[in-house]
């Protein structure tokens, strides 16, 4: 993950990874039945100090701020916000569901929290920040790493928010039998690898159910030894890969 370390629009990117894998666990749970109280506080906690304070207070505290002292447009930040604060209340509900004790609620809280942030980080990814980019140059970027520096110092890293994440996948996929990858939120040219990490980590009799808008030729090659098989066609390409 190195590589990713020398730009913080590069950063920004990467930490949305472990979000979508998350969202992708989460997005599959149905009734609640199959999942425990403790599990879905876990998935709490990740997206409260992870996906908002770790990645949003990057986003909202320094690079936002910086967009707004620089002068430039801010109407595309403004609408990001929005939609922080949007899923943020999408959290608190979970939250006050699961201490009254209703499960269903809580599911259905952070479920829409899992269908709605892909969609967000489909829009950073592909159009805010190449967007912004252009309009920092090295020294900026070198400052808005030394700050990403201090939020690293006091949350954790990008390794440990990978970690959970990848804890949180594997044990609500082994109750679910199944997740919902949302990977046209992924860079074209991180998709493959993100599809096959999560195919070759997911237990036995377990499928991922993965939204491409192409048909991923080279990904069906290297998952030798999966069962895949297309879903629809229509403006997504769909498809289910089983691990036999
Ligand atoms: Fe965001
Ligand atoms: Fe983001």
């Amino acid at each position: 993950m190195e590589e990713f370390n020398k730009d913080p629009f590069e950063i920004l990117t990467v930490e949305h990874y472990p979000i979508i894998e998350v969202a992708s666990a989460l997005a599959a749970i149905r009734s609640g039945s199959e999942i425990d109280a403790e599990m879905l506080r876990k998935a709490v906690d990740f997206i409260r100090r992870f996906a908002d304070r770790y990645h949003h207070e990057k986003e909202e505290a320094i690079l936002f701020t910086l967009v707004r002292e620089k002068g430039l447009d801010v109407s595309p930040i403004d609408a990001m916000e929005k939609e922080h604060e949007m899923v943020r209340w999408k959290v608190r509900k979970a939250v006050e569901a699961l201490d009254n004790g209703d499960i269903r609620g809580a599911v259905v809280n952070l479920r829409e929290w899992a269908n709605f942030i892909p969609d967000h980080i489909d829009r950073e990814n592909h159009s805010l920040f190449p967007g912004l980019a252009r309009f920092f140059d090295e020294e900026e970027r070198n400052k808005m790493l030394e700050k990403f520096k201090r939020v690293d110092e006091e949350l954790g890293t990008l390794q440990d928010m990978q970690k959970m994440a990848d804890e949180l996948f594997l044990a609500i996929l082994s109750k679910t039998g199944e997740a919902i990858v949302e990977a046209r939120a992924v860079r074209e040219e991180e998709r493959d690898r993100f599809v096959e990490r999560l195919a070759k980590m997911m237990p036995e009799n377990t499928s991922l159910i993965v939204m491409y808008d192409e048909e991923a030729e080279e990904l069906t090659k290297s998952l030798k030894g999966f069962e895949i098989r297309e879903l629809r066609r229509k403006d997504v390409y769909a498809f289910k890969i089983r691990r036999k």
